[in-house]
C-alpha cells in the first residue's frame, strides 16, 4: 500500500508514493535496518541475533503455545496493529501473518544451525539472514514465477536480462548508464505498473474459504471432534493485529495456528516425507488468475483497507476491484494498450477485452448478475481502447488458461506468440546477484520444498509493497 492512505480519486504523484520500504526481495519487512538500528532493534532478542516470537493463548482444550504467533504489543501505541514486525501490514490477515511467522521460525532455525557449528557469533546474524534471502528468492525464481509466468519467458529475462525497467545502481558501484534513463545513484523505485497493476493479479487469487487446520476445515468424514467449519476470509482479517483485535494481551487463539501442510504441496512438489502430507480435506489451491475476484473482497473491512483515519469509506471504497481501478486512475497509470504498445507486443483484440474467457462477459445484457456490464456504447469503446491495466493484465490471464504464460490466443483461437506484460515489470524489484544461480538449493539444505505452492499467492505478500526510499 503506498503510505497517503488516500482513497478518493485525487490524484497522486509518484514522489507521494515513495515510501520506507526496500523495492528488493531481500525480506526487509522481516529484518528492518537489523538489529543494531535503535528503531529497530525491538524486533529482535536480548541476543540480537534471533527475531522475536509470540505465545498463542489457550482456547478449546489447546495449550498456549510459544512461537506461533508474531510478538505483539499490549496495545496500539499510535503505531498501526500490535505486531513487532517491521511491516505492519504482513499482520493485515492471519494467513499473510502465520507465513511471516514461518520466515521467523526458519531464520532462528538457520541461527540454531550455526551457532551449534561453531561459527563466531559475530558473523552469525549476517550469515543466516543471507541464507533465508537466498531461500526466499530461490523459491520465488523457482517455484513461484514459472507458476504464473510460462518458465520460458522466465528463464529469458533472467537470462538475458530486463529490457523496460531497471533499478539504479550506486553511483560509485557503476558508471554504466541503465536502462530506462535510470542513472547510478537514483532512488531505487518499484515501478508503478507493477504495484498498481500488475502484481494486483494476486488478488483474483485469493479464495473466499480456506481449509485452514484439523479444526476449521469441512473434512468429511471429521478427523478431529472439535472440527467446526472452513476459515471464512473475514475470519482470516479478524484474526490478526491490524484488521482484527489481537495484543500481546490478547494474542492469536491455540486453534488459529496455520497448518502449513493444507496450504503448500509439501510432500508432492516438496519431496517431503508422508508425514507432511495434507489431512483429509486436502489441499487449498489458489484459484485461477482471471477477472473474477472471491465475494469476500468486493465487501473489504475498514481495518482492511489501509486507509488513514477519517477518511470517508462508503460501499464502493471497500469494493477492492474499484480499489484497483480508483488507485490507478489516482496515478494517472498506462493502460494495457499503452503498456502494450511501449512493450512493443500486440495488444488484446476488443472482442477478446469483452468477452474474454470464463471470466468477467461485458457483453452480457445487464442484470442483477451483470450490473457490470451497463456499459453505454460510448463506455464501451473507451473500455476497448483504454482498458486498465490490471483488468487487461487479468484478461490476458484468461486467455492463457489462468497462467500468464505468453501465449495470447488469436480471435480463431490459435496461440500467437507474445510477450507478456505482467513479468516485464514485475522483475524490477528482483535483486539478481543474491538469487543461487545453480539449481542446488542455498547451502545444500532440504530447508524448503523444491516446487509445488499450493497457495503461492501469498508467498510474495512478505516482501512485495510498493516504492522506496532509501540509500543503496
Ligand atoms: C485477502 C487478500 C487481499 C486483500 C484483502 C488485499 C487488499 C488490498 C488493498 C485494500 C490494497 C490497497 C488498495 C488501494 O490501492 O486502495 C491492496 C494493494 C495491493 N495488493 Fe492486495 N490484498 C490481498 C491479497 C493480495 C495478494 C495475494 C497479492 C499478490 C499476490 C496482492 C497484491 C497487492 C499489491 C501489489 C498491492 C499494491 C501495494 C502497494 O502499492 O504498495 N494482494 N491489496
Amino acid at each position: 500500500m503506498d503510505k497517503t492512505g488516500r482513497l478518493g480519486g485525487e490524484k497522486i504523484t509518484v514522489d507521494d508514493l515513495l515510501q520506507g520500504r526496500s523495492p528488493s526481495l531481500d525480506l526487509d519487512c522481516l529484518y528492518g535496518l537489523g538489529p543494531s538500528d535503535p528503531q529497530d532493534a525491538r524486533f529482535y532478542e536480548s541476543d540480537e541475533v534471533r527475531l522475536r516470537m509470540g505465545i498463542t493463548s489457550a482456547d478449546s482444550g489447546m495449550a498456549p503455545l510459544q512461537g506461533f504467533d508474531l510478538a505483539r504489543r499490549a496495545s496500539s501505541t499510535g503505531e498501526p496493529g500490535t505486531a513487532l514486525i517491521p511491516d505492519h501490514r504482513n499482520d493485515e490477515n492471519l494467513a499473510v501473518a502465520q507465513l511471516h511467522l514461518a520466515f521467523i521460525r526458519f531464520h532462528n532455525r538457520v541461527v540454531g544451525e550455526l551457532t551449534g557449528q561453531g561459527n563466531p557469533s559475530v558473523t552469525i546474524f549476517d550469515e543466516a539472514r543471507k541464507q533465508v534471502v537466498m531461500h526466499y528468492q530461490w523459491m520465488l525464481r523457482r517455484d513461484y514465477l514459472p507458476r504464473i509466468v510460462d518458465p520460458n519467458i522466465v528463464e529469458d529475462v533472467f537470462t538475458n536480462g530486463r529490457k523496460f525497467f531497471d533499478v539504479p545502481v550506486c553511483a560509485s558501484n557503476s558508471t554504466t548508464s541503465r536502462v530506462g534513463g535510470v542513472q547510478p545513484g537514483d532512488t531505487p523505485t518499484m515501478p508503478i505498473e507493477f504495484s498498481v497493476a500488475a502484481f494486483r493479479l494476486g488478488h483474483s487469487m485469493v479464495r473466499a474459504g480456506y481449509q485452514w487446520n484439523s479444526i476449521f476445515n469441512n473434512d468429511d468424514p471429521p478427523g478431529d471432534p472439535r472440527r467446526f467449519r472452513p476459515a471464512t476470509l473475514q475470519d482470516l482479517f479478524d484474526f490478526s493485529g491490524t484488521s482484527g483485535s489481537l495484543t500481546e494481551i490478547q494474542p492469536l487463539p491455540s486453534v488459529w495456528i496455520a497448518d502449513f501442510r493444507r496450504l503448500f504441496d509439501l510432500v508432492r512438489d516438496g519431496g517431503a516425507g508422508p508425514d507432511l502430507a495434507p489431512p483429509a480435506g486436502g489441499l487449498n489451491f489458489a484459484r485461477r488468475i482471471d477477472t473474477r475476484l472471491g465475494n469476500p473482497l468486493g465487501e473489504l473491512a475498514p481495518g482492511s483497507s489501509a486507509a488513514e483515519p477519517g477518511q470517508p469509506f462508503d460501499r464502493i471504497t471497500a469494493n477492492l476491484a474499484f480499489r484497483n481501478l480508483m488507485r490507478a486512475d489516482m496515478v494517472t497509470l498506462a493502460s494495457g494498450q499503452q503498456a502494450a504498445e511501449h512493450l512493443e507486443v500486440g495488444a488484446l483484440s476488443p472482442e477478446q477485452i469483452l468477452a474474454g474467457d470464463n471470466g468477467v462477459d461485458l457483453n452480457a445484457p445487464a442484470g442483477k448478475r451483470n450490473p457490470d456490464s451497463a456499459f453505454t456504447d460510448e463506455e464501451r469503446e473507451r473500455l476497448v481502447t483504454h482498458t486498465p491495466l490490471w483488468f487487461y493484465i487479468l484478461r490476458e490471464s484468461e486467455f492463457n488458461r489462468g497462467q500468464l504464460n505468453g501465449e495470447k490466443l488469436d480471435a480463431d483461437g490459435s496461440p500467437a506468440s507474445e510477450a507478456v506484460l505482467s513479468l516485464r515489470f514485475s522483475t524490477g524489484p528482483w535483486k539478481g546477484a543474491t538469487t543461487p544461480s545453480s539449481e542446488t538449493r542455498p547451502g545444500g539444505r532440504n530447508w524448503v520444498a523444491r516446487r509445488g505452492t499450493a497457495n503461492s499467492a501469498w508467498l510474495t505478500c512478505c516482501s512485495t509493497r510498493s516504492t522506496v526510499k532509501r540509500p543503496c
